[in-house]
């Protein structure tokens, strides 16, 4: 029996019953506790990291060995990075992390949609707080893997004191970070996603890029916003503009949606669950369509991530063909469990290998730039 296998029997028998958020509690613990034992550690990141040289990425100032990052939201506190890493992560982007410390909203809070392959979440930014996080990136020095550091706005903090919240976690967290991302596309924090449209996008991303570059002066930390995919495509054009129009360095499409179109699990049940962002495979078709209108607007001068319902290696290949240099995932890690990162660092080599192109580089856009019959 498979890796693979013997994790559906434990999500069929076990994870699914239990709670989510308690789950991903335990299943968390586990996986830090074990990338503290160092025997064990290396043995299981070399079961679960096979080295794919031709994978190898260059993005936003990061040599890294794959282009497959662990989405925020996973690790909002930043106290599992290097078991991240363990499990074949090319890259963490931790947070969302917020001005203040806060406590999120009230349980229960994150849902399975077993039959759809989802998740939904109203979380809420329950994290540490940028100074708690701060401290601990810091305390972890250069033992870390390459590191995106997700921030957003404390719920207490009035809109209008919005620009400075993100301010002083930049502050705090801009010198920790491989690259920052300013989140205004999570459905949970009232008022957030209104600081997507451009009159309010201008002015936070111009204070966060100066307050990044006076908190570390000797190196340009790169700048990434995540929008989401409720956007209208007008919308989305604006943001592409207004992003090559500040120099920002990259764009992460997408953040969960609030939409509930298409699903398997029957509509009472779906709408007795609250509101909420929901991810994983119901999200794949539109967050696909908004990596390519971003990457027929940009081309390649930003860099930009895909996420959002991407499962199997076909997934990966098609954001890479559709325009993402990187990509990232967390629903598809709950559902398909350990073997998730490897499937998908083998799967992603092959289609390379028979592929015209070389490396993932000459990959990206691809579908945008000469569409496949
Ligand atoms: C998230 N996501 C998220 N995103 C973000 O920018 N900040 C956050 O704090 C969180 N928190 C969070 C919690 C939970 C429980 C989930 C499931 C998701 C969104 C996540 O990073 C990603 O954008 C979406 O989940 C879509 O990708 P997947 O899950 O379909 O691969």
């Amino acid at each position: 029996m498979s890796e693979h296998h013997v994790y559906r029997l434990l999500y069929r028998s076990v994870l699914r019953r239990i709670d989510p958020e308690r789950a991903h509690h335990w299943a968390f613990g586990l996986i830090r506790l074990a990338a503290r034992v160092p025997g064990l550690a290396s043995a299981v990141r070399a079961r679960y990291a096979p080295a794919h040289p031709t994978l190898a990425v260059h993005a936003l100032g990061m040599h890294l060995p794959g282009p497959f990052g662990l989405a925020a939201g996973f690790d909002k506190n930043a106290v599992g990075t290097r078991g991240a890493a363990m499990l074949g992560f090319d890259f963490v982007e931790i947070g969302t992390v917020t001005g203040q410390p806060q406590p999120g909203n009230p349980g229960p809070r994150l849902f399975r949609l077993t039959e759809d392959r989802a998740l939904v979440n109203r979380m809420g930014f329950n994290n540490d707080g940028s100074a708690a996080v701060a401290e601990r990136l810091a305390a972890l020095g250069s033992r870390r893997p390459a590191l995106g550091v997700n921030i957003g706005k404390t719920k207490a903090v009035p809109e209008t004191g919005a620009v400075d919240d993100y301010v002083t976690s930049t502050e705090r967290l801009a010198a920790h970070a491989d690259y920052l991302v300013v989140n205004v596309s999570s459905p949970n924090t009232p008022g957030l996603r209104d600081l997507q449209a451009t009159r309010h996008l201008r002015p936070l991303l111009v204070a966060v890029r100066e307050a990044a570059d006076r908190a570390v002066p000797d190196r340009r930390v790169p700048l990434l916003v995540k929008i989401a995919p409720d956007l209208a495509d007008e919308d989305l054009d604006q943001i592409a503009d207004l992003a090559v129009e500040l120099g920002l360095d990259g764009i992460i499409a997408t953040n969960t949606t609030i939409a509930r179109e298409g699903l398997r699990t029957d509509q009472d049940t779906v709408a007795a669950l609250g509101p909420g962002g929901l991810s994983g495979a119901p999200l794949k078709e539109r967050s696909l369509a908004v990596l390519r209108r971003l990457y027929a607007r940009v081309g390649d001068r930003i860099t930009l991530v895909g996420v959002g319902g991407i499962e199997t290696a076909d997934d990966a290949w098609d954001r890479v063909l559709a325009g993402a240099t990187l990509i990232q995932g967390y629903s598809g890690f709950i559902y398909a469990g350990p073997g998730w990162t490897r499937a998908l660092h083998r799967g992603l080599a092959r289609r390379l290998a028979a592929s015209p192109y070389t490396t993932l580089a000459d990959a990206v856009g691809a579908d945008v730039r000469s569409p496949r019959p």
